[in-house]
């Protein structure tokens, strides 16, 4: 892949160019990252957001950080801490710093050649991500074939919250990437897009890279999901994580835990989609203990949109005097999980399965 992937990409004097996610789908422009501040920016404000994404421009971030210390170790290891801290819930942005200051520490390079080893890292960790998409792919759209199979369906309803495609996750996501490449097999899919609010990421996301990909898509209301699973419209939830603790509690998008309780009492198979690199092996019980990120209220009084004259703008939706409150996430218990779609295969939501499964990881 070296370096060009279709969310980010390095531009000839190696900045980062990233596509600006907080104005799809209706304007499609990059930002371009050349230091550590601007690194932190976007990931802060969301210009790059979804687990896996973070992870890799936290990585490229240590590479413009060390650039930027000139040689000043002490400097480059204060500047890779900032940019760990940038947001609390998805661990692929600590596992991701880490690493890279893994291979800082393991060096003895010093200045450019130390640069171009950190540069050859972060590419390393998003060709590696690549290829867990790709295979994260292969194994879900093998369990999709197998349910049509087993119940003899022409159209296979899937549901979906929030946006773990390619934006989210080099280069084809966690939770789409197998109904990408069940519509490579022929497949006829029909996705139930949701997550349309508080940043409606699967309307201004999800349905944009459906779109581009031409697969069936509808989307609906938050609160939709559990009347169309009780009405047999859904045959599958997948999501993407941004946290998956040792026991296999799974952090994702604010609402994955009321789809996941939906499909429990509609008996419809549940599944979280996620490379390795999502684990967080160190927290042992994800409910008690992943980290919640609690955002603006802005996120809940105001929606962005297009008005009639095509023009973007930002609108109060709730009167000044009311506060708010805006989590970013929450925790769906292991026991709602059908299995844990990984790179490895499918793998069950507990403490045994994990630790067997990612035993060298741990
Ligand atoms: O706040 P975000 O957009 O960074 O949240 C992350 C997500 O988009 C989701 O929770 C997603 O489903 C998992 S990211 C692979």
């Amino acid at each position: 892949m070296q370096g060009q992937y279709k969310a980010l990409w390095l531009d000839k004097d190696n900045n980062l160019e990233v596509l600006d996610q907080r104005v799809l789908p209706f304007e499609e422009t990059t930002v371009t990252i050349t230091n550590t501040q601007e690194t932190i920016e976007a990931i802060k404000n969301m210009t790059v957001r979804g687990a896996g994404i973070i992870g890799n421009v936290a990585g490229f971030g240590v590479y413009l950080a060390c650039r930027e210390s000139n040689g000043d170790i002490e400097k480059l290891i204060y500047l890779a801490e900032q940019i760990r801290e940038s947001r609390p819930t998805a661990v692929n942005l600590m596992w991701a710093v880490d690493r890279m200051m893994e291979t800082l520490l393991n060096s003895d390079l010093h200045d450019l050649e130390l640069t171009q080893e950190l540069l050859e890292e972060a590419i390393k960790i998003a060709d590696e991500d690549c290829m867990r998409t790709e295979k994260i792919a292969q194994y879900g759209a093998d369990i999709i074939e197998e349910i049509m199979l087993n119940r003899e369906i022409d159209t296979f309803d899937i549901l979906t919250h929030c946006n773990a495609g390619w934006l989210a996750i080099v280069d084809s996501g966690t939770a789409l990437a197998p109904i990408y490449e069940a519509k490579k097999r022929g497949i006829n899919i029909h996705v139930w897009v949701d997550e349309t609010r508080p940043r409606n990421q699967g309307a201004n996301l999800t349905a944009w890279e459906l779109s581009k990909a031409g697969v069936e898509h509808t989307v609906i209301a938050d609160n939709t999901g559990g009347h169309l699973m009780q009405n047999h419209m859904v045959d599958m939830v997948i999501t993407g994580a941004d946290r998956v603790a040792r026991n296999g509690d799974s952090a994702n998008k604010i609402g994955t835990y009321l789809k996941a309780l939906s499909a429990k009492d509609n008996n419809i198979p549940f599944y979280i989609a996620l490379p390795s690199s999502t684990f967080d092996f160190t927290t042992l019980d994800g409910v008690r203990d992943i980290p919640i990120e609690i955002r603006s209220e802005n996120e809940v009084k105001y929606m962005r949109g297009m008005d009639s004259d095509g023009e973007i703008k930002e609108f109060q939706i709730v009167q000044s005097q009311s506060p708010a409150l805006n989590y970013g996430f929450d925790v769906t218990p292991a026991r709602l999980i059908t299995g844990l779609l990984t790179e490895r295969g499918v793998c069950d939501a507990n403490v045994d399965a994990i630790s067997e499964m990612f035993e060298d990881l741990i």
